[in-house]
């Protein structure tokens, strides 16, 4: 039996950070042994927001490198570019008839836009899981490694594949979205507010890139308060962050230590964030001299993308041949 297919993909709208990589990119990369995993970067989507085509180019590159540098193997998983896949659009094109206006308005992620860009409220919005569901089902995927911010994009895709199943007999299989061996997780933004994002405040966003002044700097600035006052006391959910990002880069006794002196109401928030700094800048440091390195070599760039498009193709355009069958578009034997 072959392995399960996988698609993903991120947003080039800014550099990469750490709610890219725990929602993201850590499940790319444990998946890329025991899947068929498609990576994308989503130029298209990023359009809906960031129209600059200058910036754009920058970012996809540092994208790529950021993938590669996190430890995704091109040999292992297909890597691509969402514009060098026409049949992607061909694909949204079809989806579109089996959607409803309604349903589009409704979406939590279009409403955000709505409020945070009233100047530039374009089709391309509104349409946006339209697109997503494309991606995905151009290549009949069934796992979405993604952050829970998107589990209403992956309800959509559903929908849509299974309305499409409906009306043109059954082809599409369900994609769910996708956590290794864990719930969806969301990293908050270091003050608290919302989730981590390229977009929000960019001292509430620790990026791959980032220096290890500027990393120590943002960590030493998190949001805490002065600390619990009973013994076992719920964390708030600003220190929870903390603390997943601990699991994420620190030791397990470290984490431990932290935990221990928070269920006892010992725990000195500055001692912590010392440590969480220091830690996270030696998970950081070597993933962002290896994706500069990597950004110097615009030839391999280039042929990783080659080589990805030209799978992803492939793949593509099989679902393609069979969706235009299910539907009739077939006009001479
Ligand atoms: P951004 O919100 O920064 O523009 P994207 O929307 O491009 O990022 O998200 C790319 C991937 O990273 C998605 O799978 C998304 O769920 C995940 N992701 C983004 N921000 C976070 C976060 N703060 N916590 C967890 N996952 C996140
Ligand atoms: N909408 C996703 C985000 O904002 C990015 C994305 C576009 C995506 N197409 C996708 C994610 C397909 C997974 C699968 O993060």
């Amino acid at each position: 039996m072959g392995k399960e297919i996988t698609v993903s993909g991120i947003r080039p709208t800014g550099a990469l950070h750490l709610g890219n990589y725990v929602g993201a990119m850590q499940n790319y990369v444990k998946m890329q042994n025991e899947f068929d995993c498609f990576f994308f970067i989503a130029d298209w989507h990023s359009l809906t927001t960031h129209p600059d085509t200058v910036k754009l180019k920058e970012q996809v590159k540092r994208a790529v490198a950021e993938y590669i540098a996190a430890g995704l193997d091109p040999q292992k998983v297909t890597i691509y570019l969402q514009s060098a896949i026409p049949e992607i659009a061909e694909l949204y094109l079809y989806l579109g008839t089996l959607t409803y206006k309604g349903e589009l308005e409704k979406t939590t992620t279009f409403k955000e836009k709505v409020r945070s860009q009233p100047e530039n409220i374009n089709a391309g919005l509104l349409t946006y899981p339209v697109l997503m569901a494309a991606d995905i089902l151009i290549h009949r995927a069934k796992k979405v490694p993604v952050g829970k911010d998107q589990e209403q994009h992956l309800e959509m895709t559903r929908n849509l594949a299974e309305r499409f199943n409906y009306r043109y007999s059954e082809f599409f299989p369900m994609p769910e979205a996708y956590n290794f061996g864990e719930n969806l997780i969301k990293i908050m933004g270091l003050d608290g507010n919302g989730k981590m994002s390229k977009s929000e405040n960019q001292l509430a966003t620790i990026y791959l890139s980032d220096e290890n002044e500027w990393i120590r700097k943002k960590i030493m600035k998190a949001k805490t308060d002065s600390g619990p006052v009973t013994e076992f006391a719920q964390k708030p959910d600003y220190i929870e962050n903390l603390f997943t990002l601990m699991k994420l880069v620190s030791s397990t006794e470290v984490f431990t230590k932290f935990d221990t002196d928070f269920q006892h109401c010992r725990i000195r928030y500055g001692d912590m964030k010392k440590q969480l700094a220091e830690d996270m800048i030696s998970f950081i440091s070597p993933i962002r001299s290896k994706a500069n390195e990597i950004l110097k070599d615009e030839n391999l760039l280039s042929k990783i993308l080659k080589e990805g498009a030209e799978k992803a193709r492939l793949s593509a355009s099989n679902t393609l041949y069979e969706v235009r069958h299910k539907m009739g578009l077939t006009y001479f034997a």
